[in-house]
Formats: structure tokens, C-alpha cells, sequence
């Protein structure tokens, strides 16, 4: 075991982190039944891995996972804002180093991810392509030993399929994210429920009759419209797709450009994984008392530095709560410094999903070892096998099965002859 390779905030918190980890596993049966499986057969023994995740009660039963099947796996925040303290102190404990200290400036955060790095990975694994880049423009030495990466969201493989674009990809990964059995219920549910928790206890807000604004109708804007239309607010959804603008309408609500929707909004909720979507003269429309959300990957989906220029004074009038007064004596609301809500002021997806996004990421970094050199340096989307798999195991564990096709549909599924 080695513990001279974290930095935490304080060792005294591991017993409540590991009560929560616990508490976590009993949500997550996959993760166990192949936690069991790693135990016994060891397909990462010996293998490096640096993991650059939120540090959440979920990501520790992945971190121990990995560990059970032999990985010598270190950890780094994803997120300055995410990182559960107690839970960093208990994977110490475990034997796990990690790197994270919720709150930690950009300074701190990008040497966490440098430390993670100087386990010298054969895997990586990415939420947001933070580690991924560091290791490509700063560390690029260590890329010989890299046998492959995943990676888990959608902002990072956008950013990895546009480092591929510029033919500058240097080992393959696999695109977690983009697994049925992850975006479909981790970015749609698991973001769903988890924004609106975010926001109530930041705020404590009530929901019912509150104009929300969505800005973004992709998996997670789904989610979240859906439950806070279930919550009694009118949703008014923003988009730049037609088809996810039209979606948007037939399943029932208002939809119009952001300049037309800051002035209606009560709460908006960006989570578009876009810049600015959220600007200056949107802020400056705005009704008194407006609640500013954001649960994209990054911090820049809200104008930020544009609202720090209109305000003449700013407080902070509850955590993670930042009041600032306009000039005109406007008051708008901006919640955990416009980082991810779900993660900053509640805890993230509840343990359920993440047990589906994460078994995909077990899976994978399983499939990595077991084809490594064989796979094409590019972005890869999770193997069909893998993600079948993982939702039939799910499914097991909630005890539901499914029918089978029978030969005969089999072979009337797969024929072209057989018509009307
Ligand atoms: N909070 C979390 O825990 C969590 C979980 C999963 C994903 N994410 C992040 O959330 C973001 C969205 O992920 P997703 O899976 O929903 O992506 P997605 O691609 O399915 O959806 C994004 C949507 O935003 C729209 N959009 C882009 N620019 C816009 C603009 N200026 N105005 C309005 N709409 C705009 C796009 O057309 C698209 O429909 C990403 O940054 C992703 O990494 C966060």
C-alpha cells in the first residue's frame, strides 16, 4: 500500500466516507456481481490505472472494483467543486491514493491531476478530458505506456473526437458515454433527479407554479424539463437543434429563443455542454430574483465574468447561494459558482445509474487489456456485447425478465423475402 501519493483534506473523515460508500454499494448489483468476478479472475493485475472522476460514494465502489481486479488505480477530481471529502479520506484508507479536495483552486486541481499522471497510466480514465489533454500536451512522454483510456461524458468526447479531427489522438478510447446503458439513464435520469436536488438544497426553493427554463434538450435537459415538469413548473425549453427544439414542443412545452426566455425565467438551468448560452444581454433582461443553474460539464455555459461586470455588489447569502445586485437594484441568484449543480450541492447521481455507467466502465477497461495493440487509435464506441450485457444484468437485479425470440421470429427478423 502506498500513502505517499495523496492529498486529501483530512484522514479523520474515512469512517463516514466509508458508511456512504456502503450505503452507495447496496444500490449498485452490477458493480458487485462484477467487483465478484474481478475478485476472482483479476483481468487488470498489475495494470496502472490514473482515474480522473468525481469523487463520489459511486465512484469509490468503481475505484474498488478496479482495485479487486488488480488495478493499481489512483484518483483525481474531475471537478474542483465535486469531490466528497470523506469519501477521498475513505478510499485512503482502502488503499486507494486520491488527489482532490473539494474546493481546490484551478492551480491545485490541474497538480491532482498531474499527481494521478505520475503513476505512469497503461489506463486512463476521463470525465471531461481534463487528464486526457494533460497527458497529451504536458505529459506526452508518458503516452507509451497508455494502452487505452474511456471516457465518461459528453463534453469529453466531444473534445476527444475533436483531438482525433486534428490527428492528434495518440491511443484509443472508448466513448462510455455514449453506451445506451449510460447516456439513457445516467445523463437523462440520473441528471434529471439529481439537478432538481441540487437546486432545492441550495435554495430550498419551491417548484410548483415556477416559470424553469431548460436551455438544452439533450439527454440530461430531458430529464431535468421532465421532473420539474412533474414538480407543477412550467418548463420553457431553449434549443439550437431543430429536432430537439420539435421534440421538445410535442412532448408538451414552450419553446422560444433565450432572449425571449430570460425574461419569463425564474430558474434556468443550462446544460448544453456549450459556452455562453446564458450571455450578457440575457442576464440584463432578467426578472428580480432569478435563480441561475448550471449542470453542464464546465463552468462556462453562464456568462460568468458578464455578470460579475453588471453587478455592483455581490454576496453570499447561503451556501453555495451568490447573490448579485445589478445596478438597477436587480437581484439575480447564481448557484455553485455556475459548476455542476447536481454534484456542488447535492451528490450527484444517485447510485442506481452510476451502477450502469459504471459497469460499462469496468467492462471496457476489461475489453482495453484484453485487446491490447489490436485496437485502432481513435475514439471507440462501447462494444455492443458489453452494453447488452450490462443491461441484462440490471435487469436481473431487479428481478424482471424479458422474452427471447423465437427461431422463427429470428429468422422472419433478419429475411427480406418474407413481406404481406
Ligand atoms: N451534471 C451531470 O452530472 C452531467 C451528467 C451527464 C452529462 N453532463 C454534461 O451535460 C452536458 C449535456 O450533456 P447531454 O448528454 O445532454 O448532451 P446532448 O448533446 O445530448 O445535449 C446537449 C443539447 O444542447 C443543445 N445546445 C447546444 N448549444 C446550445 C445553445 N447555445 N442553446 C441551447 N441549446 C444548445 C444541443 O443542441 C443539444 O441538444 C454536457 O456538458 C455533459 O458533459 C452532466
Amino acid at each position: 500500500m502506498t500513502f505517499n501519493r495523496y492529498h486529501i483534506k483530512d484522514p479523520s473523515l474515512a469512517s463516514e466516507g466509508k458508511k456512504r460508500i456502503e450505503w452507495a454499494s447496496r444500490e449498485m448489483p452490477v458493480i458487485r456481481l462484477i467487483r465478484d468476478r474481478f475478485a476472482a479472475q483479476k483481468p487488470l493485475k498489475g495494470i496502472r490505472v490514473s482515474a480522473c472522476l468525481h469523487i463520489t460514494t459511486e465512484t469509490a465502489n468503481l475505484a474498488l472494483t478496479l482495485k479487486e481486479g488488480g488495478a493499481d488505480i489512483i484518483l483525481c477530481a474531475s471537478n474542483p467543486l465535486s469531490t466528497q471529502d470523506d469519501v477521498a479520506a475513505a478510499l485512503v484508507e482502502y488503499g486507494i491514493p486520491v488527489n482532490a479536495i473539494r474546493g481546490e483552486d484551478e492551480a491545485t486541481y490541474y497538480k491532482h491531476i498531474n499527481a494521478a499522471l505520475d503513476n505512469r497510466p497503461q489506463l486512463t480514465v476521463d470525465d471531461g478530458a481534463d487528464l486526457v489533454t494533460t497527458l497529451h500536451t504536458k505529459r506526452a512522454k508518458l503516452i507509451a505506456d497508455v494502452i487505452g483510456g474511456t471516457e465518461e461524458t459528453t463534453t469529453g468526447v466531444i473534445r476527444l473526437r475533436s483531438l482525433e479531427r486534428a490527428s492528434k489522438l495518440k491511443y484509443p478510447i472508448i466513448a462510455v458515454n455514449d453506451a445506451q446503458t449510460k447516456y439513457l439513464f445516467d445523463n437523462r435520469y440520473g441528471t434529471g433527479q439529481s439537478t432538481i436536488d441540487g437546486v432545492t438544497r441550495a435554495t430550498n426553493v419551491l417548484w410548483a407554479g415556477k416559470k424553469v427554463v431548460v436551455c438544452g434538450y439533450g439527454w440530461c435537459g430531458q430529464g431535468i424539463a421532465l421532473r420539474a415538469k412533474g414538480l407543477g413548473s412550467q418548463v420553457v425549453i431553449t434549443e439550437v437543434e431543430p429536432v430537439k427544439a420539435l421534440e421538445a414542443v410535442m412532448d408538451g412545452y414552450q419553446v422560444m429563443p433565450i432572449v425571449e426566455a430570460a425574461r419569463l425565467g425564474d430558474i434556468f438551468i443550462t446544460v448544453t455542454g456549450d459556452k455562453n448560452v446564458i450571455d450578457k444581454p440575457h442576464l440584463q433582461a432578467m426578472k428580480d430574483g432569478a435563480i441561475l443553474a448550471n449542470s453542464g460539464h464546465f463552468n462556462v455555459e453562464i456568462n460568468i465574468p458578464a455578470l460579475e461586470s453588471l453587478a455592483r455588489s455581490k454576496r453570499r447569502i447561503r451556501p453555495l447561494v451568490d447573490e448579485y445586485t445589478l445596478n438597477d437594484g436587480r437581484r439575480l441568484y447564481l448557484l455553485a459558482e455556475g459548476r455542476l449543480v447536481n454534484l456542488a450541492a447535492a451528490e450527484g447521481h444517485p447510485a442506481s445509474v452510476m451502477d450502469m455507467s459504471f459497469a460499462n466502465q469496468a467492462l471496457c477497461l476489461e475489453y482495453m487489456v484484453k485487446n491490447r495493440g489490436s485496437l485502432k487509435i481513435k475514439v471507440h464506441p462501447v462494444p455492443k456485447k458489453i452494453d447488452k450485457q450490462v443491461a441484462r444484468l440490471k435487469l436481473n437485479s431487479m428481478g424482471i425478465s424479458i422474452d427471447r425470440l423465437t427461431p422463427e421470429q429470428k429468422e422472419y427478423l433478419t429475411s427480406w423475402e418474407q413481406g404481406t
